[in-house]
């Protein structure tokens, strides 16, 4: 993977079936816009001919040029929502790309390395290129070995063979009117099955309005879709086997439900998807029942070192992992950004436990760590919250997040199951070798059970912490403390404040202030502080008053989140966010909370785009 690029996450959608190709495309199309929005296009079939449109910026673009030049009616159709990579985000450089004749269109998600090789072939034998994109090469490279072979799965296998890189093709050919054809290396694409329709897509968001049937595709495969059924086959032609699977999430889980962003909604869905991610992990007796973690407890007994590779929040969820790990197990744990993890030469072997968190299941930076880890004789063990995409695929075992469909670009309902799924395989690991009695793990997760309900309780008292947001909307400088576990919440709420709000926003160990930090401090900047329980260490909670007191003698603004019934808070608050009492290492599933919040609110305040924050978007498949 080149480091030179942008980072890309585009969405793709086929069809083949008997409703309007064009309809259910530009559905699916929004559902999936998330991935990518700085421009879309599609393409249809239609009487012998192909017609498409694309357009630069949001779909809504794109909208509007159909309405004013509306494409023929069509049942077979692709699209795509794009986020640039090779050229900006023009008309010209939008999807799908066309041969010079017109005949064959083509939507990609990834990037073909060999691209400039490939392009001046194509030059020599005389075709004509319009745009700046490396996926237009395929549509030239489509229409030659088409019109050698006339059918165009044959056509994509035999390019694909053609390409290096990351890609997710779809093509249609105005020859071959009733096929769709999809291909697959290192990014992702599902394949989804009605009556008399199939349907193609980056995620199964783009489709479960009208079949929860699905399809995984592997790496390197080719699928042809007809309205009577798909074929899946090897870039070399051979058969492939097809796995076929039922899509939990209904449709509504995908929508805004009546929140006015999806990151809203998510916050809201957080004591539902807490609970989820418990859901069939505790037998009746109380222990804990990780069947789906495949790696065996004798192979998790040799364990001597646990390392967590993540990126983002997701990150934060794994430092915040370490403190439970180390805790509960008594086995060393490392926590590395996924990013710098294989570039230092890490030490591993065939007894380090490699933990990869992610939500998306996709990110580059994550899958290249877990790959080096693999390569090193580790076992990985994933925590993802979507199914059958390639980290997870590509793990020794797996332990599903339940959230649902994170939409927002911001994430945090999947950060508060990250969590969860932490704490149940550091209990899992603490069962396995016994460093944990039975009745301690059960109080645990007795204790990991309730959280639901404090999370829906802090939800409920979130009023305040929106009122403050509001206020703070002309600040510069937002500045986060916390200890302990509190110290990756900090983190975790400035970097939610920095992509939301655009503000300058760092998170510190309360105890680093004097070290150079409190130089930061002057009159009315806001400081959130993350106050441990006083019934946990209360070596821990003292000292962090104490720290408040001293960013308040040189005039910050204290905002303090504090757990009920602290007391010793009172006085040093300027303002005080109250969070259910929580044992210690739990805290974090209850104090990030009103950080999201508070986030979202001075994003909304400062008229940003909370669900697309710009320079971002929800998945980030390259290096
Ligand atoms: C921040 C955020 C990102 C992701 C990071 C990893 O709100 O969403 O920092 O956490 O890009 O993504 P996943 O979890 O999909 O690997």
């Amino acid at each position: 993977m080149s480091a030179r690029r942008l980072p890309l996450m585009c969405g793709i959608v086929g069809y083949v079936g008997s409703q309007s190709a064009l309809d259910v495309v530009m559905a699916g199309l929004k559902r999936l816009e998330y991935r990518g929005y700085d421009s879309g296009g599609v393409a249809v079939l239609s009487d012998g001919g192909l017609a498409a449109a694309k357009k630069a910026g949001k779909l809504v673009n794109l909208e509007k040029e159909l309405v004013e030049r509306p494409l023929p009616a069509g049942t077979t159709g692709i699209g795509h929502t794009r986020w640039a990579t090779h050229g900006g985000p023009t008309d010209a450089n939008a999807h799908p790309h066309l041969d010079n004749a017109g005949r064959v269109a083509v939507v990609h998600n990834g990037i073909i390395e060999n691209f400039a090789v490939l392009r001046a072939e194509l030059a020599e034998r005389g075709h004509e290129l319009n745009s700046e994109t490396d996926t237009e090469v395929v549509a030239h490279l489509l229409a030659e070995e088409f019109s050698a072979t006339a059918d165009l799965a044959e056509a994509m296998r035999l390019v694909c063979r053609r390409l290096e890189g990351a890609f997710t093709l779809v093509a249609v050919h105005a020859d071959d009117p009733d096929v769709v054809v999809g291909a697959r290396r290192n990014s992702p694409l599902v394949v989804g099955v009605g009556e008399g329709e199939a349907f193609l897509a980056s995620d199964v968001a783009a489709f479960i309005a009208h079949t929860r049937s699905a399809v995984e595709l592997g790496q390197d495969q080719v699928v042809e879709l007809r309205r009577d059924g798909v074929t899946v086959t090897g870039f070399d032609g051979r058969p492939a086997e097809v796995h076929s699977y039922h899509v939990d999430w209904d449709a509504s889980a995908a929508e805004k439900g009546g929140y006015d962003y999806f990151m809203l909604k998510e916050i809201a869905e957080q004591p539902k998807a807490v609970a989820d991610t418990l859901l069939g992990r505790i037998d009746p007796s109380g222990s804990l029942t990780l069947d789906e973690v495949r790696i065996s407890p004798s192979e998790l007994r040799e364990i001597d070192k646990v390392v967590i590779v993540a990126c983002g929040t997701a990150f934060h969820a794994g430092m915040i992992a370490k403190y439970a790990i180390e805790h509960w197990t008594r086995i060393p744990c490392e926590v590395e950004l996924a990013s710098e993890f294989r570039y230092r030469d890490p030490i591993l072997d065939g007894r380090s436990l490699v933990i990869a968190i992610s939500q998306s299941g996709e990110t580059m930076d994550t899958l290249m760590a877990l790959r080096h880890a693999r390569e090193q004789g580790s076992k990985v063990l994933a925590i993802c919250n979507t199914n059958g995409s390639t980290i997870p695929r590509e793990s020794d075992a797996v332990l599903y997040t339940h959230a649902g469909p994170e939409v927002a670009v911001a994430s945090t309902k999947a950060f508060l199951t990250q969590l969860v799924a932490c704490y149940l395989v550091a209990l899992y690991l603490g069962q396995v070798r016994g460093t944990k009695w039975g009745d301690e793990i059960q109080a645990v997760i007795k204790d990991l059970s309730r959280i639901s309900e404090e999370v829906e309780r802090v939800l409920e008292t979130m009023e305040p912490v929106r009122a403050l947001a509001r206020t703070l909307a002309d600040k510069d400088t937002v500045l986060f403390l916390g200890r302990h576990v509190g110290y990756p919440v900090a983190l975790e709420g400035a970097l939610k404040l920095k992509e939301l709000a655009y503000m300058h926003a760092e998170g510190f160990a309360a105890g680093e202030l004097k070290h150079g930090p409190i130089a930061l401090i002057e009159e009315d900047v806001p400081v959130v502080v993350v106050v441990p329980s006083p019934r946990g260490r209360s070596v821990l909670h003292d000292k962090i008053v104490s720290n408040i007191q001293e960013i308040r003698a040189r005039g910050a603004r204290t905002i303090v989140i504090a757990e009920e019934g602290d007391e010793a808070v009172v006085p040093y608050a300027d303002h005080l966010i109250r969070i259910p009492a929580t044992p210690t290492l739990l805290q974090p599933l209850v104090a990030t909370v009103p950080l999201q919040v508070f986030a979202c609110e001075l994003a909304t305040a400062r008229g940003n785009e909370v669900d697309q924050p710009r320079n971002l978007a929800k998945s980030v498949t390259v290096e």
